[in-house]
């Protein structure tokens, strides 16, 4: 295209059924002069430099609103630490002290992988935040062999595993293992709950009370076999 040719799209049809040129108005130069920062689109932004002026003074109180000081007892052992207030039970037992054996597999509360005891109820440990977990007691599945171990006095040896825990052995109740130690937390809790009320646990019932546990290998015939093993035993040989 010649530098004389209208540009396409900028001329119309003159009086004539010409088509005419239209030249379009310059644009208006960029202003040079400097924008004010206190007003306009940039009201109540900092000064462009200022960004974390504040120091460490103001990390100091950021730091303080954005995370709590805990003590809890977790598997038997006092433990304090300081957690950010977003963080879940789970990521607390998993990331900041060291116990994975408590699983994530939906992080949504539809899975029971994650279930760990709070205070003896079991509770999805995904949907717990760590800061309301203050003074309280957790056990996880790494703690319950020792929670056995206490309540059998066992006295030498590696400390014997919990009966629940011995019975998915026995019953063989697992695969892949992935939502073992939740099923096993979760029937620990769930045996505790079904004494307190007085309930007599046959197949359907221990079904239904372990309905939010779920197994992606389908062990569910061995699991349900274990757990009715041990809902048969005297509650204080558990
Ligand atoms: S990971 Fe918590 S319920 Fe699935
Ligand atoms: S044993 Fe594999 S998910 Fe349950």
């Amino acid at each position: 295209m010649s530098s004389g040719s209208p540009v396409a799209g900028s001329s119309v049809y003159s009086s004539t059924g010409q088509p005419s040129a239209v030249t379009a108005p310059s644009p208006a130069p960029p202003s040079t002069a400097p924008r004010s920062h206190s007003s306009g689109d940039f009201a109540g932004c900092p000064a462009p430099g200022t960004h974390g002026r504040g120091g460490r003074g103001q990390d100091d109180r950021v730091e303080r609103q954005l995370t709590s000081d805990l003590t809890l007892c977790v598997n038997g052992h006092p433990t304090e630490l300081r957690v950010d207030n977003r963080t879940t039970l789970l990521d607390m037992l998993r990331e900041q002290l060291s116990l994975p054996g408590t699983k994530r597999g939906c992080d949504h509360g539809q899975c029971g992988a994650c279930t760990v005891l709070l205070d003896g109820r079991r509770v999805n440990s995904c949907l717990v935040l760590a800061v309301t977990c203050r003074d309280a007691a957790v056990t996880t599945v790494e703690g319950l062999s020792s929670r056995a171990s206490a309540q059998l006095a066992a006295a030498q040896g590696p400390p014997p595993l919990h009966p629940v825990q011995e019975a998915f052995v026995a019953h063989d109740a697992l695969q892949c293992g992935f939502c073992t130690p939740g099923q096993v937390c979760s029937a620990v809790g769930m045996l505790e709950e079904a004494a307190a009320e007085g309930v007599t646990l046959d197949a359907s019932e221990i079904r239904e009370r372990m309905s939010g546990n779920l197994c992606r290998c389908g062990a569910y015939v061995n699991i349900v076999a274990a757990i009715e093993e041990v809902a048969a035993q005297p509650v204080g040989a558990r």
